[in-house]
């Protein structure tokens, strides 16, 4: 299990370090399930200072394809790599809507990432008028095979996959588990064709879009349902705390 939260352009670097500091004397030490943040790019160097050591792992939201050079305003896996991230998500639907972000851009920077060891939480997810037209199936199976297009792993703990439903993300309105575990099932068939039984299996395939702790034992408990990407409830200690508590009850039974 995999609980991560993604902060997004939340949280100054005051309240980062609040944040972090509340969630590190609540969480403590977990048994089955890996926990990481990812907060904005300011707060990191900080974060991680306060993070290390505690078994919480932090990660960025986003970074350039490249190693260095004239890209104002952009920021590479190798600065990622300095400040402790050990985890980059790439292609969060924010950004795929907001920024442009396209599958074949998101698989350069996966390369990127994995060059640079760092391990991409790839997101895909399809909007609600694909939904409504049942294509989500096709629309997340071509944003998988485009994005992860010459990607090869050794191990599933190099790559990480994140179900959005674009409907579902900070709206209040999630996936229904059923849902979640029919689109989890068909990226696992798709994971095991591309990497191989061994690897496919081995991948985290976590659910995101309006998970919180009276809606999160009930997705994780799911088969092929590895963890969650939390957005708004990971900015309060109580219930990212609460969200991993469940992580751990679901791995455990
Ligand atoms: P949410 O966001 O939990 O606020 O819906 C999830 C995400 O965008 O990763």
């Amino acid at each position: 299990m995999l609980v991560a939260g993604n902060w997004k352009m939340n949280l100054d670097l005051a309240a980062a370090r609040q944040l972090t500091s509340g969630l590190v004397s609540t969480i403590g030490k977990t048994e089955t399930t890996l926990v990481a943040i990812c907060p904005p790019f300011v707060d990191l160097d900080a974060t991680y200072n306060i993070l290390h050591g505690s078994g919480i792992r932090l990660g960025a939201q986003n970074m350039h394809e490249l190693d260095s050079g004239a890209y104002t305003g952009e920021i590479s896996a190798p600065m990622l790599k300095a400040v402790g991230c050990h985890y980059v998500i790439l292609g969060h639907s924010e950004r795929r809507e907001y920024f442009g972000e396209t599958n074949e851009s998101i698989s350069r920077k996966a390369l990127q990432a994995q060059r640079h060891r760092l391990v991409p939480i790839v997101c895909v997810g399809e909007s609600l008028a694909q939904r409504d037209g049942d294509r989500q199936n096709a629309v997340v199976e071509e944003q998988i095979r485009q994005s992860l297009s010459g990607i090869s792993i050794a191990k599933g703990s190099e790559l990480v996959l994140a179900y959005e439903p674009v409907w579902a993300i900070g709206t209040g309105r999630t996936a229904s588990p059923d849902q979640v575990e029919a689109m989890h099932t068909h990226i696992r068939s798709l994971l095991v064709e591309l990497f191989g039984q061994k690897n496919g299996y081995a991948v985290d395939i976590l659910y995101g879009g309006s998970v919180k702790p009276s809606n999160a034992l009930e997705l994780f408990a799911r088969s092929n349902v590895d963890g969650g990407l939390i957005g708004g409830a990971s900015l309060s200690v109580d219930d990212f705390a609460s969200i991993v508590r469940s992580a751990e009850s679901a791995a455990s039974s």
